[in-house]
């Protein structure tokens, strides 16, 4: 396995492996979730590509740029043993140097959910997924349904843009508990730890009443508040039942839909989501 951190040294190692190549943007802080579409591209791919890099752009004022979790040792261990072929761990200097002032943006999609309480965030994924894209020249790209909305988003920015790149999304993975593995969970304390499966507990209440026939939108978005409720260390910030394709929020349940939430868990920011129909 080859690491590169400059453009140049990136662009050279990249030119030599042969094709197709397969590649997996992260944050690094990397778990069991990650490593699986590590997996799957290595299953699909001559090559695999994986990048670690903790987007500043894509963070708000309030949120936890900072404070992020690293641990690149460890990262690169996992990614060694998932067989990856090269890591290009550029700096924020490379990504965004003086002056940068051009933005990928996708307009619609990105207006609810995420998008609506986290104002920016997309714009700040967009841009730096085109430049990560750019520089690697995938065939392939693997990114996971834990962040729906940013699949969606990425899928409508490569078929608006014309990137020559098929956009893989692979299933969640979760802890034995339901908790689907997320970066942010090493931010829980024991209690919230604790607490945290409410997440997909209530998800799976509100698909419990979908199976049983509920096609009520809000029903179901009342499904999952009310079994949040139950959770005094948990804050709901949303809950929204809507169109898998155009992320708009339903009345009622036809074709695919979205059922995803966002909630606190003391300071601790968590989202998943499970798919219906
Ligand atoms: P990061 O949060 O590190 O996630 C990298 C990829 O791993 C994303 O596609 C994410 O959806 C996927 N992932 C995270 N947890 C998962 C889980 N439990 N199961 C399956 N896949 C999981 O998402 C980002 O980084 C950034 O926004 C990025 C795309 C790298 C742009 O900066």
């Amino acid at each position: 396995m080859k690491t590169v951190t400059s453009l140049s040294e990136l662009r050279a190692e990249r030119a030599q492996l042969p094709g197709p190549v397969g590649f997996i943007p992260t944050m690094g802080y990397l778990h069991a979730g990650h490593i699986s579409l590590v997996q799957q591209a290595r299953n699909e791919c001559a090559s695999v590509v994986v990048s670690i890099f903790i987007n500043p752009t894509q963070f708000g004022p309030n949120e936890d740029l900072a404070n992020y979790p690293r641990d690149l040792p460890h990262d690169l261990v996992l990614l060694e043993e998932a067989g990856v072929d090269l890591v290009w761990m550029p700096t924020p200097e490379i990504m965004y140097p003086p002056g940068f002032q051009t933005w990928i943006s996708v307009e619609h999609l990105t207006q609810g959910l995420e998008g609506g309480v986290r104002p920016g965030h997309f714009r700040g994924v967009t841009t730096v997924v085109t430049k990560l894209f750019h520089a690697v020249q995938p065939q392939k790209a693997y990114f996971g349904q834990k962040d729906a909305q940013q699949a969606a988003v990425i899928q409508r920015m490569v078929k608006d843009l014309d990137f020559p790149i098929e956009i893989m999304i692979c299933p969640t993975r979760r802890e034995p508990d339901g908790l689907a593995m997320s970066s942010r969970n090493s931010y829980l304390n024991p209690a919230e730890r604790q607490a945290a499966p409410v997440l997909f507990r209530a998800l799976s209440a509100a698909k419990g009443a979908y199976e049983a026939g509920e096609r009520s939108a809000e029903a179901l978005r009342q499904i999952v508040g009310a079994v949040l409720h139950t959770e005094p260390l948990a804050k709901l910030q949303y809950v929204s039942c809507a169109d898998l394709d155009t992320l708009e929020e339903q009345e009622s349940v036809q074709g695919k839909v979205l059922l995803s939430l966002a909630v606190y868990l003391g300071r601790t920011r968590l989202i998943d989501n499970i798919i219906l129909g």
